[in-house]
């Protein structure tokens, strides 16, 4: 199957691109980022035939874990209300490719597990994804991604998981990343400090990285028992705060592609 895939720079210019969030550590946020990030990608994306409602949308949504968090999640959204279609390849390789064959679709942003599996006795250049299905289908992605977008949060725990992530993960690759610092909470008296002591670990180590973090709130919390996206949460100030996080994670995701 991956003999039909080519690598980026060498495919044709127009398949879609292929985004994928990714970070060794479970709960900072990947899920939360890729159903929100296609949402807002969704939502502002041109249609190709916007007269026909069956027409393929341009954005899709796609997990590799055995558990299906998206499709969880997108099932309880009304139809009416999803800006992307989702796929769900419950960790089976062979199936992303194939709509990357689909000139209609433009952006397939991609959920991946909360864990990996990674050899701890790996060499230090050698792939340290190791083997299980859940590696196989999470190379089958990194052969095809353009982008990946990493999670970070102020808890310094998820940092070193990161930089494990883009060190050993993406840059062997080449596959350009961007950091993005989630569950930044602005009602806490030290965050802002926090903040400031990430973003110049961040920078130190020269990450690109989206430049405001997404904020904490309460109503993600419960949105994927919900079935709601941040481009559908009942208007208030919090709501359009939320919104813009993601918007601007979808912004700075567009610029690097
Ligand atoms: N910005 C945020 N504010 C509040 N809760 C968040 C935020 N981002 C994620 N969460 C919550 O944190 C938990 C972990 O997020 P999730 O997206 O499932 O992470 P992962 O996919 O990396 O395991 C979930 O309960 C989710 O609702
Ligand atoms: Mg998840």
């Amino acid at each position: 199957m991956s003999t039909t895939l080519t690598r980026p720079g060498e495919r044709a210019e127009d398949r879609a691109k292929v985004v994928v969030v990714v970070q060794q550590k479970g709960g900072t946020g990947k899920t939360t980022i890729a159903i929100n990030v296609a949402a807002c990608s969704g939502r502002s994306a041109v249609y190709p035939q916007a007269s026909n409602e069956d027409a393929p949308a341009p954005v899709v949504a796609a997990g590799i874990d055995v558990q299906g968090s998206i499709e969880k999640w997108c099932a309880r959204v009304r139809e009416v209300k999803l800006p992307f279609d989702y796929l769900v390849t419950k960790g089976k390789t062979g199936i992303l490719p194939l709509i990357l064959g689909d000139p209609t679709r433009r952006r397939v942003i991609v959920d991946t597990p909360g864990f990996m599996d990674v050899d701890p006795d790996a060499e230090w250049d050698a792939d340290p994804l190791g083997d299980s299905r859940t590696a196989d289908a999470l190379r089958e992605l990194l052969d095809v991604a353009d982008l990946a977008i990493v999670p970070i949060t102020p808890s310094r725990i998820t940092w070193d998981e990161a930089e494990f992530t883009i060190e050993r993960i993406l840059k062997p690759r080449k596959i350009p990343f961007l950091v993005v610092v989630n569950m930044h909470d602005p009602s806490k008296d030290k965050a802002e400090k926090q903040l400031d002591k990430l973003k110049a670990w961040i920078d130190e180590r020269e990450y690109p990285r989206v430049a405001d973090p997404i904020r904490r709130y309460t109503i993600h919390e419960h949105a994927h028992e919900n079935g709601t996206l941040v481009t559908e949460y009942k208007m208030s100030g919090t709501a359009l705060n939320a919104r813009e996080d993601f918007m601007r994670v979808a912004l700075t995701m567009e610029q690097m592609l």
